[in-house]
């Protein structure tokens, strides 16, 4: 388990748990991310940008941390807060009644929604539905699909269900916050023991892919350079392969290396790890930490579809 600078990570080897198909989503990184843990074993993880929020639902299942989740996008937001909240089980019950057809879908993309339950059944219905699960304004909707199964071709009621529940029994460890990454970064005293990772809007290059992925793209990355650069705790960022973000990162006198990832289509790409440094990358396999004892689930039986109890073991 190293760095994947010479070989791709495959995403295929990676499971994922998240509930979102989420643009420029880290759940490749995961089996990186746990090797810095052998070096810096988290208390609390800290996902500043948390988008889909992929790593912390392997933090959640890998160990026994803490995890904050932190986003600005108020429809992502939604999600997250839904599903560690009293709400999860309606948000799975009326995932799996939902009578999914092309007119069903277009009302609850078109309706305004009244609660945060609301919203994150509309955002959830979004990205499932929009091409690449691109949230963003201007997006549009999934057309042929695989098996003329249009629209349905990423819509497995079950499976969000049963992971809504998974994620759900972990809500006694999870806060969700609604804000601005770089203030949380700038003027939180991170206690020792935390682990900050920071997965920004690709949007410091010139040919940047983030401003059509997402609503909320625009960031001084300066800035950001700056207040990781001064963090007291260990942090990891990933960022663009670009000449613009090494620059940053050499500016603010920080290491970074290339890192590369295969798709689900076979689509290689290079991304940028940047760190304060990477002796941790280069240390010695250790053996495994054992698991976490099972959490007890705080689902309440009764409520749980049928569906999700069977997933839940
Ligand atoms: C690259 S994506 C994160 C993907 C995530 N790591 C995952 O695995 O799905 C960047 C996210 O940052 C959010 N974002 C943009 N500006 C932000 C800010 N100032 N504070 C917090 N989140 C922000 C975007 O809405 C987007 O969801």
């Amino acid at each position: 388990m190293t760095l994947p600078t010479a070989k791709p990570e495959n995403i295929a080897r990676v499971k994922t748990r998240g509930l979102f198909r989420y643009p420029g989503g880290k759940t490749w990184f995961a089996p990186s991310l746990l090797r810095f843990f052998q070096a810096h074993p988290p208390e609390l993880f800290v996902e500043t940008f948390a988008g889909g929020a992929a790593l912390s639902a392997t933090v959640l299942e890998h160990t026994p941390a803490r995890v904050w989740l932190n986003e600005l996008d108020p429809d992502v937001h939604a999600v997250h807060a839904t599903v560690y909240s009293d709400h999860a089980p309606q948000l799975a019950q009326r995932i799996l009644d939902f009578p999914f057809r092309r007119e069903t879908v277009l009302e609850v993309l078109h309706a305004t929604p009244r609660t945060t339950l609301d919203r994150a059944f509309r955002t959830l219905v979004r990205n499932r539905v929009n091409r690449g699960g691109i949230l963003a304004p201007g997006a549009g909707l999934v057309k042929k699909g695989e098996n003329g199964k249009g629209l349905a071709q990423r819509w497995y009621p079950a499976t969000l269900a049963g992971r809504i529940a998974v994620l759900h029994a972990h809500r006694h460890r999870v806060t969700v916050t609604r804000g601005d990454a770089l203030s949380i970064l700038e003027r939180t005293p991170f206690h020792p023991g935390t682990v900050v990772f920071v997965d920004p809007p690709y949007t410091a290059g010139k040919k940047s892919a983030g401003k059509r992925l997402y609503t909320h793209h625009q960031l001084d990355h300066a800035r950001l350079f700056a207040a990781c650069a001064t963090l007291r705790v260990p942090w990891l960022m990933t960022h663009e392969h670009d000449e613009a973000v090494m620059a940053l990162a050499w500016d603010h006198g920080l290491a970074w290396r290339p890192i590369k990832m295969t798709s689900g289509h076979g689509v290689t790409a290079k991304e940028l790890v940047v760190a304060r440094d990477f002796t941790w990358a280069d240390l010695p396999e250790q053996p495994a930490p054992p698991p976490p004892a099972r959490m007890p689930s705080l689902f309440p039986q009764d409520d749980v579809p049928p569906h999700v109890r069977s997933t839940r073991g």
